[in-house]
């Protein structure tokens, strides 16, 4: 009797026991973090339906901006931005301006993008390269005469299109590009708010446009398009007549030598005087980035892009960063001239320098000549060579006239301030970027003196440029 009654109250509890865990199995109250996780995608698709409730008005919006522009297009304008300078009538501005119907941007149809990257990727009959012309133009309708001498100087149609990249959205600007029709393909920078400028940085506003043009711009006719190589031209330059038969020659040299990355049409000391403009054909290699008329490739481009500054482009350009101490090619006697006395630096520097620089008249046949002497391997050799050997002299002795020796000649600096005022006692350009003076080459600046070669040279144990100096 006792085993039995030790039985029952053993079942009993052995039940009372099962009962409680599978009371508490199924009823077992919820973890915190599942609660937590709960609420989060409550939350999660609170914020959804916000968004999309924003997509939906932000799309409204822009639908009734479209339809606007539909029933008015003569009456499109954009906000210009507030920093815009006017051009003043002068003797460059252009008498005429055609009255046309601008459309307002758009992206081109499929048909229109099919036809630009058939002409960037199209094989020419003789094998040469495709290079695209890209003119960036703002708000003066002087652009009419770069495109102009674009037009009548371009050997081939279909080796050098045309691109005119519009910003500003200056209607009369936008109208004289428009009048070029199919002779060009124009394209608009689409983002004009206003970019956020630092305080003590409000003055150079234009700067930070210009970056933000020239990345757009360079994204689309090398990544959109597809070109290959590009020559930049702002739409304050002339061209001299042999300009598309300079950036041909010297083509096979920018794709063939690793240590260049660009060839520029611009001699920053070109002025009369300090060239020997009996020597068009003489081109040189320098450290110093030049611009103001460039060619540079795909490959180039898709290094800077990922990293493109928000202002001062070509200073940017020419960061040890950038630059990896490679060189480009510049000329004797510039390719280009700039006339943009108007502009978003001021005319100070156009009435001192800019102005006096000679612009090549006499063709040279660049794509005849055996241009390997450019090369690294070769000109690096010749020209410290060259330079080296020059005897030494000093400012005063050359410009008194009483060296006896008849070639070239080496005034040597060491330091930044004798570079400096020798550089600026002769009429050269007499600042750095980087570390590096206008046109030199290993820190070499050269140029003519009462017609004689004059190289303004550091010591021969040169050890490289000085980032310091400025
Ligand atoms: C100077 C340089 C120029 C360089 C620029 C940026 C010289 C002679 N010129 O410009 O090569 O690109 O600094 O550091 O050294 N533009 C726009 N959007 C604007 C304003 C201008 O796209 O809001 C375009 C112009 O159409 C032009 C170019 O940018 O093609 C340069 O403008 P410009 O007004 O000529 O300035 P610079 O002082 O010559
Ligand atoms: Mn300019």
């Amino acid at each position: 009797m006792r085993k039995n009654q030790l039985c029952f109250f053993a079942c009993v509890t052995l039940c009372l026991w099962a009962a409680v865990t599978y009371y508490l199995f199924t009823h077992r109250p919820m973890s915190t973090k599942v609660v937590d996780s709960a609420f989060k995608v409550e939350d999660n698709i609170e914020e959804l339906e916000l968004r999309l409730k924003k997509q939906f008005a932000d799309n409204e919006q822009l639908l009734n901006r479209l339809k606007d522009i539909i029933k008015s297009p003569n009456e499109w304008k954009g906000d210009s931005p507030s920093e815009v300078v006017p051009v003043p009538d002068n003797e460059n501005d252009v008498a005429v301006v055609p009255v046309v119907e601008v459309k307002p941007p758009q992206e081109e149809s499929d048909d229109e993008l099919k036809r630009v990257r058939a002409i960037a990727q199209r094989q020419l009959p003789d094998g040469g390269p495709v290079i695209a012309v890209l003119v960036f133009a703002c708000n003066r309708v002087t652009v009419k005469k770069c495109i102009d001498q674009l037009l009548k100087y371009r050997p081939s149609a279909e080796q050098f299109p045309i691109i005119v990249s519009q910003d500003c959205r200056h209607k009369p600007t936008a109208e004289v590009i428009a009048a070029y029709g199919n002779e060009i393909t124009r394209i608009e920078q689409p983002d004009q708010t206003e970019i956020e400028v630092p305080p003590k940085e409000k003055k150079f506003r234009g700067y930070f446009n210009i970056a933000r043009h020239y990345g757009w711009a360079l994204n689309e006719t090398f990544f959109r398009f597809s070109f290959n190589t590009v020559i930049i031209v702002e739409d304050d330059l002339d061209i001299s007549p042999d300009f598309f038969e300079y950036f041909l020659g010297t083509f096979p040299l920018l794709k063939g030598d690793p240590t260049l990355w660009c060839v520029s049409a611009w001699n920053d000391n070109g002025k009369v005087g300090l060239v020997d403009e009996n020597a068009p054909e003489l081109l040189y290699r320098t450290d110093f980035f030049p611009g103001l008329g460039w060619m540079l490739t795909r490959d180039l481009w898709a290094e800077l892009a990922s990293k493109w500054p928000p202002s001062y482009w070509d200073d940017w350009v020419r960061q040890p960063e950038q630059r990896k101490n490679r060189a480009c090619i510049r000329p004797e006697l510039s390719r280009t001239r700039t006339f943009g006395k108007v502009g978003v630096s001021n005319g100070h520097f156009f009435e001192k320098h800019l102005k006096f620089i000679k612009l090549n008249e006499k063709t040279v046949p660049f794509t005849q000549l055996n241009l390997d002497y450019l090369l690294k391997d070769n000109y690096d050799v010749q020209f410290v060579k060259q330079v080296y050997e020059s005897p030494v002299i000093t400012y005063q002795e050359l410009k008194s006239g009483s060296i006896v020796h008849e070639g070239s000649v080496r005034i040597p600096y060491h330091t930044k301030d004798i570079y400096k005022r020798t550089a600026k006692m002769l009429g050269l350009m007499d600042d750095f970027r980087s570390g590096v003076p206008r046109t030199g080459y290993r820190g070499v600046v050269s140029f003519m003196y009462k017609g004689r070669r004059v190289y303004l040279a550091p010591t021969a144990n040169w050890k490289g440029y000085d980032p310091t100096w400025s």
